[in-house]
């Protein structure tokens, strides 16, 4: 290897991953295997695309993202972290926390078996610590394969304790958000985000979207299928260490009010995010770890019928 090569071209693995700049200069892995495809931005450690093998790509994303320091990209899979929504107290601070802006550091690149594992991290600086006072590492483990699987854990390296809040925002692609199911969420009471955060119960039946849709369910575990039969799939995502789902599709008059979000690409996404949030954050003393995770899976509907 070139010793004037860029530094973080040695995380290169010869016709499975490249590293590349995209036009706005941000660092993106590009993973091209036999099983899968996916596209890992260093801003964030933001998955942008993850497509298996025979399948059509799992995630959405918008066409009028941004992409620029300091800006979220819109789709894929954005890291929340230390706030979910707004800041309590501090209303400038930015929605969703900072770990999303900001740049991880790439840590590893490796072939597994059927995967690519890429290994990222992000500890406290200044600039996280002048909107949230307290230091912390995370760890990113991303494996790219049939599945992707996305493991975040969350060490508190202070000397004192603290609490944080997170999500692992998946932007699903569908093919009609009206016409797909959200099974997984039955008899499960949620805050509802579009009528004055007033709690619910979600019923027997599955989840349709029919308007504006901002739903944090708690205290639930479960594994989630957004079944899909325009697409002739489900989309599944099971998790770990998350009491948390959130469901959302911003529908019509948000979606026009969002500037880095297409006025009519709201039918072809549902965010089913992977969280603990509100009642369920989570406090870690000096020393704790915690590790939160989901894989995302497709399934064929004929398979899942019945
Ligand atoms: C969801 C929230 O998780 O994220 C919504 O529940 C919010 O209320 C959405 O609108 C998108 O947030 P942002 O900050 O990426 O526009």
């Amino acid at each position: 290897m070139s010793a004037d090569l860029p530094p973080l071209r040695r995380f290169e693995i010869p016709q499975l991953v490249t590293v590349e700049k995209n036009p706005a200069g941000l660092d993106v892995l590009l993973i091209r295997t036999p099983e899968a495809q996916a596209d890992i931005f260093l801003h964030g450690a933001h998955v942008t695309h993850f497509q298996p093998q025979g399948a059509a790509p799992v995630l959405f994303m918008s066409g009028a993202s941004y992409f620029a320091p300091g800006k979220p990209i819109r789709g894929g899979i954005p890291v929340i972290f230390p706030w979910f929504g707004g800041l309590e107290g501090l209303p400038e601070a930015p929605a969703h926390g900072f770990a999303r802006t900001q740049t991880w550091e790439l840590r590893g690149v490796s072939r597994l078996e059927k995967d690519v594992e890429v290994c990222l991290a992000l500890h406290s600086s200044p600039e996280s610590q002048a909107l949230w006072p307290h230091e912390f590492e995370l760890h990113a483990r991303i494996l790219v394969g049939p599945q992707l699987r996305w493991e975040l854990e969350v060490c508190n390296s202070s000397n004192s304790a603290w609490s944080f809040e997170e999500a692992l925002h998946t932007y699903f692609a569908v093919h009609d958000v009206r016409q797909v199911c959200v099974k997984g969420l039955a008899e499960t009471d949620y805050f509802d985000k579009t009528d004055g955060f007033s709690r619910k119960r979600q019923g027997a039946d599955p989840i349709r979207i029919a308007s504006e849709t901002d739903r944090i369910f708690g205290d639930t575990v479960s594994t989630c299928e957004v079944e899909d039969p325009a697409s002739e799939r489900a989309l599944t995502v099971s998790k770990s260490g998350s009491k948390t789902t959130v469901v959302w599709n911003p529908w019509i008059a948000k979606a026009k009010a969002m500037p880095d979000f297409g006025d009519d690409e709201w039918p072809g996404m549902l965010c089913v995010e992977t969280a603990n949030v509100g009642d369920n954050r989570v406090t870690l003393q000096p020393g704790e770890r915690h590790l939160m995770s989901c894989t995302l899976s497709v399934v064929s509907l004929p398979e899942t019928a019945g």
